[in-house]
Order: structure tokens, then C-alpha cells, then sequence
């Protein structure tokens, strides 16, 4: 589907010079990640709701369980590809002197298109990391390990579950990127958890053009200076190279 693409974002894009890359669950819908929010499914898993298996509480009260859950998830995933607006952002690295992706996703579809230095704001679902020592090991290749090869503890998920903190310096990184480019996109995501929905507000109070990308409107919608509703892999590849 055409979209309508502004003059003004048009000469945005041509001239940015740093350029900030919000995601959201959204961007991998088309890809067949579900989201959280929206289209009227609601996560659950084995009678479980999301929010209940994803959160710290469950790992302090049955990490197997919570160990299950990601395997499921990790299963789901591999067989998963990017799609055009994961390819689309990952070529946008090299067209800005400075680009930031910051994404809440966990899926490491970004990666897999070809994404460089993603901002990982809530973790990925391939990485598990000591749960005393903080080691991280990288599922994508080789098998979960029953046990932290460094320190012998046990592992975890290295993703933000709910009532957990984000890891330390991440946001602050990519709040300070927002406060610094001159073009930022908001791609996918309902804008509600924070402090990642924030960031937008950053940019937008530091002057820079703000657009987000979305089938539906969000709460940021407002403050954008261009919403551009419809999916992110039919929008995201018409906005520019
Ligand atoms: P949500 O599920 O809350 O929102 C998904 C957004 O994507 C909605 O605004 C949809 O309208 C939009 N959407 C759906 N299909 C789309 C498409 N094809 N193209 C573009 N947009 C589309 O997901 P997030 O905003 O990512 O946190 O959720 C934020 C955080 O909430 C997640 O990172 C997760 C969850 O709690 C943690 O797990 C810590």
C-alpha cells in the first residue's frame, strides 16, 4: 500500500545527520512475533498471563518455569525471519553519520537483519546471563547452559521481566542519543511502558522532528510531528534510503 509521505519529513530525512530508531513489538508483528497489546490476543501461556510468567516474582519462585516459557519463546522465534522494515532500519545505519536503534524487543530480529549495536532496552530472549555473577552466554549458537560456566550459579533469562530495573546505563545511553539527534522515528510500539516511551519526548523537546509509524494512534501520537499510520514493513521501506 502508498503511503503518504510528507515534503517536510522528506527533506528531514535527506538531511539528518543524526538520526534516532525507536521499536516496538510492532515492527516484528509482520514477521509473526505477536505483540502484547492490541488485535485482541492477549498473551498466555499454559493458563499463565504474560505479565504473571514474565515477571521477577516468578523467577525468585520457579526459575524452571520461567526457563520453559523462554525455551517455548526461543522455539517460536528461530524459525522466524526479519521483515522488510527490519531490513530497511538495518540499512539506515549506514546513511546517517550518526543512527541509534534503540528497540524494547527481545526477539533479536534486528540483529538478524543486519543491525549493528542495537540499543537492547528490555534484553534478548538469545542471551542468558548468572543470575550472582552477571556473565552473559549467547543461546543463539549453543544450547542453554544448566549452570554459569564461570562461577557455577544458576542462569537466567537476560530480559527485563516485569517489576524488574532495565540494566544499568542502557536508557541513559539512549536518553542521551534522543537528546541529541535531529530526526527521530518511533516504529511499533504503544508507547505506554516506560521509561522507553519516553524517549520520543526527548528528542521532541530537543528540537528534533519526531515520526512515528503505526497502525493505530498511540499516546505519543500527539506530540509526533508525523504519524504515519500502517504497517511497518510496508511504511518503513517507502520512507527512504
Ligand atoms: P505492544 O504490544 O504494547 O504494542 C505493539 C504496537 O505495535 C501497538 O501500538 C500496535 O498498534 C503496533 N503494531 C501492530 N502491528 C504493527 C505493524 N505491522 N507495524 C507497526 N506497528 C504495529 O508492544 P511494545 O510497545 O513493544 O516489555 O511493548 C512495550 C513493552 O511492553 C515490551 O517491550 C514488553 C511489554 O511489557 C517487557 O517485556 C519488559
Amino acid at each position: 500500500m502508498q503511503v503518504s509521505i510528507s515534503a517536510e519529513l522528506r527533506r528531514r530525512f535527506a538531511e539528518a545527520r543524526r538520526v534516532l530508531v525507536l521499536t516496538g513489538a510492532g515492527v516484528s508483528a509482520e514477521s509473526g512475533v505477536p505483540t502484547f497489546r492490541g488485535g485482541g490476543n492477549t498473551a498466555v501461556w499454559k493458563g499463565i498471563p504474560f505479565d504473571v510468567i514474565s515477571s521477577g516474582a516468578m523467577l525468585e519462585r520457579n526459575l524452571p518455569a520461567v526457563w520453559e516459557w523462554f525455551d517455548y519463546r526461543r522455539g517460536v522465534l528461530a524459525s522466524l525471519e526479519p521483515n522488510p522494515a527490519h531490513y530497511q532500519i538495518a540499512r539506515w545505519q549506514d546513511r546517517f553519520p550518526d543512527f541509534t536503534l534503540v528497540t524494547q524487543n527481545v526477539d533479536g530480529l534486528h540483529q538478524k537483519a543486519g543491525s549493528r549495536n542495537v540499543v537492547e532496552l528490555h534484553g534478548n530472549v538469545w542471551r542468558a546471563r548468572c543470575t550472582v555473577c552477571r556473565m552473559g552466554h549467547d543461546m543463539s549458537e549453543s544450547a542453554r547452559p544448566d549452570a554459569c560456566p564461570s562461577c557455577g550459579n544458576s542462569v537466567r533469562p537476560d530480559v527485563v521481566l516485569f517489576g524488574e530495573m532495565l540494566p544499568p546505563g542502557v536508557f541513559e545511553f539512549a536518553a542521551n542519543k534522543a537528546a541529541e539527534c535531529d530526526l527521530c522515528f518511533v516504529i511499533g510500539t504503544s508507547a505506554i511502558v516506560y521509561p522507553a516511551a519516553g524517549l520520543p519526548a526527548i528528542a521532541k523537546d530537543a528540537g528534533a522532528f519526531v515520526c512515528e509509524v503505526n497502525p493505530e494512534r498511540t499516546p505519543l501520537s500527539s506530540l509526533c510531528d508525523e504519524v504515519i499510520t500502517g504497517k511497518a514493513g510496508e511504511v518503513v521501506p517507502q520512507i527512504g534510503l
